[in-house]
Formats: C-alpha cells, sequence, structure tokens
C-alpha cells in the first residue's frame, strides 16, 4: 500500500492515520516519517497499537483514543485511512472534510473485491445453507464517484496483498470461524476441525489461514 503511494509519501514528515487498527500502517509508516498520529475508537485496538509502538521502539506514534469527529487532531503532511467503510462509504462527509487536516496529501485504501474470505465461497453453503454473497459493487466504487462529485480526481493504483490470519492452536481458529459465521454447535464446529486442519498452514506449532486480498489505494495531492 504504501509503494503505491510512494510518490507522495517521500513528501511528507507527519502522517494521521484514521482508523489505524492495531497499527497495520500506522507501524510502517512511523519508520517511515518523523511522527505518526493514530486514531482509533476501539480501546482493544487503540491499547494493542500503543503496546506495539512500544516493543517495536517506535517512539514518534501518538494514539488518540478516539472516532473521526470526537477528537480535533492538528492538520498532519498525509491524512490516511485505510478500510474504514463506515468514512469512506458514499454518504459520509469524512471525504469533504478529510483535506482541512491534510497539509500535503490524502491516502485511502478500499477493499476491491474478489478473493476468498476466510473460504466462505465453500463454506456459507455447506454450514449456512446459501451462497456467500460478495454484493454487487465493491466499496472502491462509492468512494471514487464520491471523489469525483467532490471535483478530486485522485491517482487510483489497484494492489494485491496477502492478509494472512495466523492461530496458535487449531481450536482457536474454530472459534474464530464460529464467531465470524455466527454458527451454534458440536455439528459444525466438528466440520470445520476437520476442514481448516487440511486447509490451514502449519508454521511451526501455529496455523495460518492463507488470505490473499485485492484493494485499491487512492491518493491525492492538497
Ligand atoms: C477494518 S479496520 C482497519 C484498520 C486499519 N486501518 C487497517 O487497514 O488495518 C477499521 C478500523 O476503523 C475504526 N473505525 C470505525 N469507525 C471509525 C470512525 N468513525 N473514526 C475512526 N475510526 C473508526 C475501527 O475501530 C477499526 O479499527
Amino acid at each position: 500500500m504504501l509503494a503505491a503511494a510512494a510518490p507522495v509519501l517521500s513528501e511528507c514528515r507527519s502522517a494521521l492515520d484514521v482508523g489505524a487498527g492495531f497499527g497495520a500502517l500506522a507501524l510502517p509508516l512511523a519508520r517511515r516519517l518523523a511522527h505518526v498520529t493514530a486514531l482509533e475508537p476501539a480501546p482493544a485496538l487503540a491499547g494493542a497499537l500503543r503496546r506495539a509502538a512500544t516493543r517495536a521502539g517506535l517512539a514518534n506514534v501518538t494514539v488518540i483514543p478516539a472516532a473521526w469527529g470526537e477528537a480535533a487532531p492538528a492538520p498532519h503532511d498525509l491524512v490516511v485511512c485505510a478500510h474504514v467503510g463506515p468514512l469512506l462509504g458514499g454518504g459520509a462527509d469524512f471525504l469533504a472534510s478529510v483535506g482541512e487536516v491534510a497539509r500535503r496529501a490524502v491516502l485511502l485504501v478500499r477493499d476491491a473485491g474478489g478473493g476468498d474470505k476466510f473460504f466462505y465461497a465453500e463454506l456459507y453453503p455447506r454450514l449456512l445453507g446459501r451462497p456467500y454473497e460478495t454484493g454487487r459493487r465493491c466499496g472502491a466504487s462509492d468512494t471514487l464517484e464520491t471523489l469525483s462529485r467532490l471535483g478530486i480526481a485522485p491517482v487510483v493504483a489497484p494492489i494485491e496483498y496477502r492478509s494472512d490470519q495466523p492461530f496458535a492452536t487449531l481450536d482457536e481458529a474454530c472459534e474464530f470461524w464460529m464467531t465470524y459465521m455466527k454458527l451454534a454447535g458440536e455439528a459444525p464446529r466438528r466440520f470445520l476441525r476437520g476442514f481448516l486442519a487440511a486447509r490451514l498452514q502449519r508454521d511451526g506449532d501455529a496455523w495460518v489461514a492463507p488470505l490473499r486480498k485485492r484493494a485499491v489505494v487512492i491518493w491525492w495531492r492538497r
């Protein structure tokens, strides 16, 4: 994602990451830039990000535990917002106002659809009795249409990346799928155990779900 925005990244010294999660972008950005502010409203994720920054020896990360609109962050050279549906969807006013805190550039990332999320194409018919609907439109189209209405003509770069999901045990992996698919009972859990044992890859004692994703990186200069 950062490579796709390399031309503008090299012009920035600070970044505000809106909806930073546990720092998938905030931490790599902090290795490149002088300062990163991470806005993250979920307390568990804000805490995980603080701990990860400390573990990585990154003293240049400030975490603000708040949502967009709840805090008034100072302007930064770059504003980043990746995979935050409520802010990047067509109706949200984030896209209209984000430029006010971006001195040089704005960088957005949206899923481009496709790929097999968590083996759902196979698991939905087998465990829920219905096909997995991925939706007719991908999120990126909404964002790009709104930007066009706002008179913004961004650079749009399609990317592919790995979003592998690690699990300490096979039980933990089963619990993950049970929760995400809202399943209950022993029969689906038994099925998942066999299915995941065959599909996940071993990494020492751990298990890894290999997941490839497609996204678009959207950026523009102010
Ligand atoms: C799918 S995660 C993406 C995390 C990270 N940007 C990444 O790409 O890995 C979405 C994140 O946005 C945060 N979020 C949701 N609504 C938000 C809002 N209104 N303002 C700021 N962050 C928000 C969530 O708490 C969550 O951490």
